[in-house]
């Protein structure tokens, strides 16, 4: 955060914080009228929108005024154009759309307005466990981030070296939609791929996967990823991507022990996650995202550079490199 923000105060920060949700329910009403879509391509007044989207005309204007004050459309003499960012990721059936996450968050209001008991009490608010097999929570959640997972599988892939690492396998530790698997299939025609996931998640992994064209190599275990053995000096890599901010660290460093015992010798383990800087000042997705695991998990939150360094050579991998992405991931190698 800029602490030169605090030498002359106003209150246009903290209005935009008490209305983010506002900012939620206006981005999830947009793409569930397919406004941006409606608007791609074009610049469009009001009344050209309203008659594309089918919205009453006086929603529309609201609409499009708050999408304006977002600063996900431009306006010039009455007619509206998606900013490159709303074009990129808000415009459904680009692979890079990002808007099933904003309607996901909009159904998770109701837990949110329970956040200030979680504070008090450490415990979570959802219903629903982590840990219960099979919850169409995760069908829908895996689906939802695989966009944002898809440049970050690149970078790892590119990395290691995927395409020409020849005939190669991996084990995707709760892989979810399969988002590293296709991509890293596509990479290496030669490689193989297996997912440990809960069965119903796996159906989905097996559709994404088979929509890059490379299924026939994409091999799937129905299981518990905390309860079940991931083998023994099978894999070249093992994936373990948005799963450690779900756990305490005593399961991440028994994890990452299973990983150790599932790599081949020289092998490496890829960590995707949350990763916030050692002081805890820094990576501000990643500080906010620590409430997310506190409403949702028993043990998660998100971890420090130093708890990966320590879990890890407590694991015994002897190499660990911490990078970050551009966005707000971090990517993890250890050998
Ligand atoms: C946050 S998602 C991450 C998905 C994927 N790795 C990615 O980065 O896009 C967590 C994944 O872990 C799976 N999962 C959670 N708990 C699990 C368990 N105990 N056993 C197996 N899979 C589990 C979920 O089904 C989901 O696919």
């Amino acid at each position: 955060m800029d602490q030169n923000q605090n030498q002359n105060p106003t209150p246009e920060r903290i209005m935009q914080y008490f209305t983010g949700s506002w900012a939620t329910a206006i981005l999830s009403a947009a793409t569930t009228h397919n406004v941006f879509r409606a608007i791609e391509g074009g610049a469009w007044t009001c009344d050209e929108i309203t008659n594309k989207t089918g919205l009453a005309p006086r929603g529309a204007q609201a609409l499009l005024d708050g999408l304006t004050g977002l600063g996900l459309l431009t306006v010039k003499s009455g007619k509206y154009e998606n900013t490159a960012e709303a074009s990129t990721y808000l415009v459904a059936g680009k692979p890079t759309y990002l808007g099933n996450i904003v309607k996901s968050a909009v159904g998770s209001f109701a837990d949110w307005a329970k956040y200030p008991d979680a504070v008090k009490t450490g415990q979570p608010i959802c219903e629903f466990n982590t840990d219960t097999a099979n919850h169409p929570f995760w069908a829908e959640l895996v689906t939802a981030i695989a966009p944002l997972s898809v440049p970050i599988a690149q970078a790892a892939a590119q990395r290691l070296g995927i395409a020409k690492a020849g005939a190669c396998s991996w084990l995707d530790v709760g892989g979810g939609s399969g988002v590293y698997s296709a991509v890293w299939l596509a990479a290496n025609p030669k490689a193989q791929a297996t997912q440990l996931d809960w069965s119903n998640v796996n159906e989905v992994a097996k559709g994404f996967v088979g929509g890059w064209g490379v299924g026939d190599r994409f091999t799937t275990i129905d299981g518990d990823l905390t309860k079940d053995d991931w083998g023994t000096a099978k894999y070249d890599y093992v994936v373990y991507s948005h799963i450690a901010h779900m756990y305490a660290a005593a399961t991440n460093v028994s994890n990452f022990k299973k990983a150790r015992q599932a790599l081949k010798a020289g092998g490496t383990l890829v960590i995707n996650d949350f990763v916030v800087d050692n002081d805890r000042a820094g990576m501000p997705f990643a500080l906010l995202f620590a409430s997310n695991m506190l409403i949702q998990t028993n043990d998660g939150t998100t971890y420090r550079d130093a708890d990966y360094h320590t879990w890890l050579n407590e694991a015994g991998f002897r190499e660990v490199n911490v990078e970050r992405t551009p966005g707000p991931a971090t990517l993890i190698y250890a050998r």
